[in-house]
């Protein structure tokens, strides 16, 4: 298939394209760098030994993006462009609004105008507010508790009404828990700019020495250690799980969870990080984060009996492939 990522030289559109290039797929990247480097293109060259088409575009400029579609039989549409910083989505509510909701309806009605039938768009474990885990696809969505999460609950709406209007447009949504880790080349992985919000990429900074210690975010949520309890799941498991749902993809509106359906905390995954790699990651315990909640995890069940998914790398590989790139990179 021809397939257009968009968001494709971040960090999970990069692994992804990878993937789908190893399933002898053909890719055009629409990426505008918001949050990427171009460099990354050249890396997936020499990962892949394909280049693959790239295109320096917004994509909520539906102007520059119809030519691509219009030059191109794209089969399929894998929507992660996005921005995607909770924190800062409460200080820019429009800037995330109209971003992610803008990008989601150009694309949408592109693909209807273009008779484009198969769309994968990113969601997050987020649009299930906090329920009891393992969270399941058929759970009733709850409110978020930040503009960056009602993009993506409203995203999914409007993706799903439109494929209620449109016979032939099909889409997945995949809700992704706590991607992390990196490729195994070392080449790519996560380098967000300035200092991290997410654990994973703060914990690699500090046993790096550029950053001091690790705040630990409350140990008194009903836990196991009273630390936040998360899913964390390998990119390279989730960049699959983009080319099952895109190969899998016949009608309808399709929800399924990305995660590996285990539970780790806080301390158990800084304290697999330091024995794994063998390095210290000095922390304290804080008062906790506004917004959080103390368990998220996913039913993955639904992915692996229709898609054929499931994860296949663990803690100790997320944390080994984690800092490998953070040697070699950051
Ligand atoms: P990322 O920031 O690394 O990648 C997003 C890419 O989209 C970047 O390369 C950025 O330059 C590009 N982009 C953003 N807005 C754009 C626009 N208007 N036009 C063109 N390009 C644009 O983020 P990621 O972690 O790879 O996340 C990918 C998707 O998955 C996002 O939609 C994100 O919200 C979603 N998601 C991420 C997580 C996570 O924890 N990483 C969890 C759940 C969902
Ligand atoms: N944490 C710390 N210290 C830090 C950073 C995080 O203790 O410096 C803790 C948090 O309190 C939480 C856990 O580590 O218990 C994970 O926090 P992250 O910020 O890494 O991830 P979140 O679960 O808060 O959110 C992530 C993404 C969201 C996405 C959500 C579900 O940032 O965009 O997963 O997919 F919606």
């Amino acid at each position: 298939m021809k397939i257009l990522v968009t968001g494709g030289l971040g960090f999970i559109g990069s692994h992804t394209v990878i993937e789908l290039l190893k399933n002898h797929h053909e890719v055009i990247i629409a990426d505008n760098l918001v949050n990427s480097k171009i460099e990354v293109l050249d890396k997936l060259a020499a990962i892949t030994g394909v280049r693959p088409d790239f295109y320096q575009i917004d994509v909520t400029d539906e102007a520059k993006l119809e030519p691509i579609f219009q030059n191109h039989p794209i089969d399929g549409v894998i929507h992660f462009a996005g921005l995607k910083a909770v924190g800062e989505s409460v200080s820019k509510p429009i800037e995330y609004y109209y971003n992610n909701l803008v990008s989601t309806m150009v694309l949408s009605k592109l693909c209807v105008k273009y008779g484009v039938q198969k769309f994968v768009f990113s969601s997050s474990a987020t649009v299930y507010g906090d329920q009891p885990s393992p969270l399941k696809e058929e759970m009733e969505l709850k409110k978020t508790t930040n503009p960056y999460g009602e993009t993506k609950a409203m995203s999914e709406r409007i993706l799903t009404d439109t494929v209620k209007a449109n016979d032939g447009f099909a889409v997945v949504l995949l809700r992704y828990f706590n991607p992390v880790g990196a490729h195994e080349s070392g080449l790519i992985g996560e380098d967000p700019n300035g200092i991290p919000n997410n654990l994973m990429p703060f914990v690699t900074k500090v046993a790096k020495g550029q950053l001091k210690k690790l705040s630990v975010f409350g140990n008194d949520y009903d836990t196991v250690d009273g630390t936040g309890v998360r899913d964390y799941i390998h990119v390279v498991d989730l960049a699959k799980a983009h080319v099952k749902a895109i190969e899998n993809l016949t009608k309808g509106t399709r929800v399924y969870n990305i995660g590996t359906g285990n539970g780790t905390s806080v301390l158990e995954l800084v304290n697999a990080f330091m024995k794994v790699n063998g390095v210290d990651v000095p922390y304290e315990i804080v008062g906790r984060r506004p917004g959080d909640i103390a368990t998220c995890f996913a039913d993955a069940a639904k992915a692996e009996t229709e898609l054929g998914w499931k994860a296949e790398l663990g803690i100790e590989d997320m944390v080994r492939d984690a800092w490998r790139f953070e040697q070699q990179n950051c």
